[in-house]
């Protein structure tokens, strides 16, 4: 596996990878890989040639205050995983390699959705993530690109401007990948306590609760999402920050729970801020 650090190394390399006729997958991460990331490689592997998973955390994308500085980091665990993957290159640049120091350009969608649901709390989030996947996405230049569907707002939002920005790059999205205990897999879950790791829990539970409902015929997403609250609601160590029935695209509200209807949470437990969600008849 090449181990890039300069956008120099990144270009020549994938420039000669196409030159040869074959394609090349991105995966972008900010590290501390799990399965679920891990899901994401495999899925890159059997689509393209070439798979390049890039590593860094990504400040543009945390207010200041958040947890940028506490952010775990592994490099050499993410080796170990990435190669037991098959990945062809990670890209893990300095913060100095990816922003000059004066830089002031931003991709930003003006519009409703990324204010929605998480950019309500993190109102610079999605600014940050489309700025920095869309260097990355001029960079690599890959033709398919690999995003959880865990982070689904962060997906529509990378599918917007895809569409918005006229990138000719295929946006492929990834099922959620869960713990067996039902707790979806995330970088974050490393901050939990024991105690606050058995209190995660309410976020799986109720969105099983969810689904189920959608299932058996209940479409009305008040009676839907209030059941969904008070299971969370009955743990104390768990705060609710939003749990919200919204078009899979628009990220505006719903009434109706229909095929396609994002249904989707953030939770904090403790100081931990969780997400989670399922989409009603699964991924469109
Ligand atoms: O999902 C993430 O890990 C990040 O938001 C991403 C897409 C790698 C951009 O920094």
């Amino acid at each position: 596996m090449i181990v890039a650090r300069t956008i120099r190394e990144v270009r020549e390399k994938t420039a000669q990878w196409r030159r040869g006729g074959q394609s090349v997958g991105l995966v972008p991460t900010m590290g501390y890989l799990h399965e679920g990331h891990a899901s994401l490689v495999d899925r890159a592997r059997a689509a393209c040639d070439k798979v390049v998973v890039s590593d860094f955390v990504n400040p543009t994308q945390f207010a200041p205050n958040e947890d940028l500085e506490a952010y775990p980091r592994d490099f050499e665990r993410d080796c170990k995983l990435l190669e037991e993957h098959g990945c062809d290159m990670v890209f893990c640049p300095s913060v100095e390699e990816m922003y000059a120091p004066n830089a002031a350009t931003y991709v930003e969608i003006l519009d409703e959705m990324p204010k929605q649901l998480c950019g309500k709390t993190r109102p610079i989030h999605f600014r940050g993530v489309c700025t920095v996947v869309s260097k990355l996405f001029n960079i690599v230049q890959p033709d398919k690109a690999f995003f959880g569907q865990k982070d689904a707002q962060q997906l529509a939002v990378i599918r917007r401007m895809v569409r918005d920005m006229s990138y000719g790059i295929e946006i492929i999205g990834c099922p959620i990948v869960r713990e067996s205990d039902g707790l979806a897999k995330s970088s974050r879950n490393t901050y939990l306590s024991a105690e606050e790791r058995r209190a995660a829990l309410v976020l799986s539970r109720a969105v099983f609760r969810g689904e189920e409902m959608f299932g058996s015929g209940v479409a009305d997403s008040e009676t839907v999402l209030a059941e969904m609250r008070s299971i969370i609601s009955a743990e104390p160590l768990a705060r609710i920050d939003y749990v919200s029935a919204v078009d899979g695209e628009t990220m505006l509200p719903v009434d109706e729970i229909t095929d396609g209807v994002l249904v989707a949470m953030a939770v904090y437990i403790g100081k931990t801020r969780l997400i989670d969600n399922f989409i009603s008849g699964g991924p469109q």
